[in-house]
């Protein structure tokens, strides 16, 4: 479905393009306004990659005023004659590239950028953005509250999985991962937040601003800005590793320093289990408001809508392997995501005393056969039930099939060797079989058509 889109796109940017010149190459295009996502065809977009994100974010939560500039540097992989961004709801005031203004237009969430010449295919390019409004109270497929999320006192961001663009324009695909650094201006007495490490700050005229600096290349849906009532706090991982938390003085903080105490002992238990913690921060945002009611596994720094438990946090952290490092290409492969977090989560939770994964699955598996956690499909869940219980809990539960099938010691090690992947290359289900397959010398396609894409209670597992 994707396909077509993308092809069509590219059927009427070629009718409509000056034929090229003979020896020059293929004429410019108009890039595809789509990302190839069948989940949702709209975010992302084609012909370029983003190399870099520097947003410039102006913000009054009193009036959820947002006035922002966006310097976006990327390469064009064709030769462009036109290309889009994504972003919703907000204004765009002007647009330039390389230093020039270029036309635009900006409709349906996608704003469509013509350079006064076309992109040559392999150039790097610089797109300056002026934009700004009133943000709204957007809402995800499942009907909860993303993107960017305002409360009377702040506001932060929660982009998974196509909300970014409801505050910067966005190549918003997981496969384009790309540095960032925010700087953000908000009232005096209000702190902001972002990705990465904290560089800069100054105050004057009754506003202060933030510098916060993301190296470590992240996916678009886990890209962070927060602005709130915090206090930040610095610990230290395992190596040395920066722990930043900005817990909100509205919060019980004695309850979020307990919970957030244990990130050190977390990550280097993780560490043990599926190598070195993969990039330069860590630490985690604690909010007062609970409304959006979820979790998310920014890159480098987790936000929680209230104080977290202790396997919120496990589960939060185990995501900045899985999904952060090791990202899906595609959204039905969430489970890659979701099932290995909870996965990580019953690990923990065992070495802390709690029940064995062999126990987690034992509890799950006696739900009875008419619940949804059997209905619903872990290994394409549709956009509607990305975060359904049965790609959290039936994909862990995959994993503990796969272990009691291949063996403690194979499981181990596919687990080790799936996070140790390449950041830039996105993966997906076939590929992890394949890792599995590979390792275990096993053939498992029918453990994981059955516990993946079957519908109903499979059959209970051979004992090992
Ligand atoms: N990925 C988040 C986590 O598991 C969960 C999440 C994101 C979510 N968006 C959601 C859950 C919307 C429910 C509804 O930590
Ligand atoms: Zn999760």
């Amino acid at each position: 479905m994707a396909t077509l889109v993308g092809a069509s796109v590219l059927v009427l940017a070629s009718g409509a393009a000056p034929a090229a010149a003979e020896g020059v190459g293929p004429a410019p295009v108009d890039g595809a306004t789509g990302g190839g996502d069948p989940y949702f065809p709209a975010a992302g977009n084609g012909g370029y990659d983003v190399a870099h994100y520097d947003l410039d974010l102006s913000y009054t939560p009193q009036t959820r005023a947002l006035t922002a500039h966006a310097t976006i540097e990327a390469r064009a992989l064709q030769g462009l004659r036109s290309f889009s961004l994504d972003l919703r709801d907000l204004d765009v005031s002007a647009v330039r590239v390389d230093g020039a203004a270029a036309g635009f237009t900006h409709r349906g969430g996608e704003l469509v950028v013509t350079p006064v010449a076309p992109l040559r295919k392999r150039a790097r390019f610089v797109v300056d953005v002026d934009y700004g409004g009133t943000t709204g109270q957007p809402a995800d497929p499942t009907g909860a509250l993303y993107g960017w999320i305002s409360f009377p006192d702040g506001a932060f961001t929660g982009n998974e999985p196509d909300g970014a663009s409801t505050w910067y324009p966005v190549n918003d695909i997981p496969s384009d991962k790309a540095g960032y650094t925010f700087t953000v201006d908000v009232p005096d007495g209000t702190v902001a937040v972002g990705n990465g490490k904290l560089t800069d700050q100054k105050s004057a005229g009754g506003r202060t601003t933030y510098r916060w600096q993301a190296d470590d290349p992240q996916a678009s849906y886990l890209a962070m800005a927060a602005t709130g009532n915090y206090v930040l706090t610095t610990d230290r991982g395992p190596h040395g590793l920066p722990i930043i938390n900005a817990v909100d003085a509205d919060v019980d903080r004695a309850a979020a320093q307990a919970v957030l105490a244990k990130q050190p002992a977390m990550i280097a238990f993780y560490e043990d289990r599926f190598g070195r913690y993969p990039f330069g921060s860590f630490g985690a945002v604690v909010d007062d408001n609970d409304e959006p009611g979820y979790a998310l596994e920014n890159q480098t720094r987790p936000i929680y809508a209230g104080v977290p438990d202790e396997s919120t946090v496990a589960h939060e952290l185990a995501h900045q392997w899985f999904g952060d490092k090791v990202t899906p290409r595609l959204w039905k492969d969430i489970w890659l995501n979701e099932g290995f977090a909870t996965y990580a989560e019953w690990l923990w939770g065992e070495s802390t005393g709690g029940p064995s994964p062999q126990q987690q699955f034992d509890q799950a598996y006696a739900t009875p056969a008419g619940d949804e956690l059997w209905s619903v499909l872990p290994g394409d869940p549709g956009p509607a039930d990305m975060f359904a219980t049965a790609v959290y809990q039936r994909g862990a539960m995959t994993l503990q099939v796969l272990r009691t099938t291949i063996g403690d010691d194979a499981f181990a090690k596919v687990l080790r060797q799936w996070a140790g992947r390449d950041r830039d290359r996105p993966v997906g289900t076939d590929d992890f079989r394949a890792l599995a397959e590979q390792v275990s010398g096993k053939d498992l396609d029918a453990l994981f058509r059955t516990w993946l894409y079957t519908p109903g209670k499979p059959a209970a597992p051979a004992p090992a």
